[in-house]
């Protein structure tokens, strides 16, 4: 995207945003010098970071795919991120072409190219709101008119919990959606960790201190009370590049972990 004064309102070039970070390190165009040059230093120190990133939308694939397949078709995609595609609606009606799928982020660039991309699409909806008030979220009407929480509903936090510290914040949050979804409904949850290589986490952890964009990268054990109540399907918990593969992925020192619950009844 070009750096120039035309932007839409809201869109703030002077300080990085994770989801134009993350566009830019997974090969997109929606970025600014600012996302970029901060882009640049973190994977000078932390170069796992594109694989990572690769790994994760892949995770996020199976994810939706394996969910669609259990019978899901409807789904609520929580920190969508710039829209990549596959995105969550092309994966679902692969399997169910009446998928429905309501993407919130809090970031305007994602709302302003979601709008753009799925204005003639009535089973798609993109709401713009910040995670930390979900029960502005799960109140939101266009959602309530999209989603029947009667019914399974397929919930994806991938790679957004992190950018809530400590455990309270998101344990609350996820479990304000836990609470509203019905047997047999599922949750993916994916989120860089700090188990892997302690020194490649040290480097990263030490790129983002102070900085604009900083994380919880967390233990596999802060991860799994975010499943609570649900069960987790195989083969759980576990770096993203093992859950459910289909090709052999490359090495890395820092690991993202990610797993699917469901709900019983
Ligand atoms: C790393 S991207 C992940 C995108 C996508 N879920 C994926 O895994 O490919 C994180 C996204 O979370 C969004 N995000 C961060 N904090 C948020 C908040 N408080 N409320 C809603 N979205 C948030 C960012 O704007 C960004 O689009």
């Amino acid at each position: 995207m070009s750096d120039d004064h035309s932007m839409p309102v809201g869109i703030d070039t002077t300080v990085p945003h994770p989801a134009r970070v993350y566009d830019y390190v997974l090969g997109g165009k929606n970025n600014y010098a600012v996302d970029r040059d901060y882009a640049d230093m973190l994977v000078a120190q932390a170069p796992d970071y594109p694989p990572l990133a690769r790994a994760n939308r892949l995770f996020l694939s199976r994810t939706v795919e394996f969910m669609a397949q259990a019978g899901i078709r409807q789904f609520i995609d929580l920190g969508t991120g710039i829209p990549t595609s596959p995105n969550v609606h092309e994966i679902a009606r692969e399997i169910h072409p009446g998928a429905k799928v309501v993407y919130v982020d809090n970031d305007p660039i994602v709302s302003v190219h979601n709008d753009a991309l799925l204005a003639t699409d009535d089973r798609v909806v993109s709401i713009r709101a910040d995670l930390r008030d979900s029960e502005s979220i799960l109140a939101d009407p266009e959602l309530n008119k999209l989603i029947d929480f009667d019914e399974p509903v397929g919930v994806l936090f991938v790679a957004v919990l992190q950018f809530f510290p400590g455990p309270e914040v998101p344990a609350r949050i996820v479990s304000l959606f836990r609470e509203r979804m019905a047997p047999g409904s599922h949750i993916a949850i994916s989120q860089p960790s700090a188990e892997g290589d302690p020194e490649a986490v040290a480097r990263a952890r030490a790129a983002m201190a102070g900085g604009p964009l900083t994380i919880d990268m967390r233990l596999h054990d802060e991860i799994l009370p975010f499943f609570d109540g649900f069960d987790l399907v195989e083969p759980g918990l576990v770096d993203v590049t093992k859950w459910r593969p289909r090709m052999d992925a490359p090495f890395t020192r820092m690991l993202v972990l990610g797993g699917v619950g469901r709900k019983s009844a």
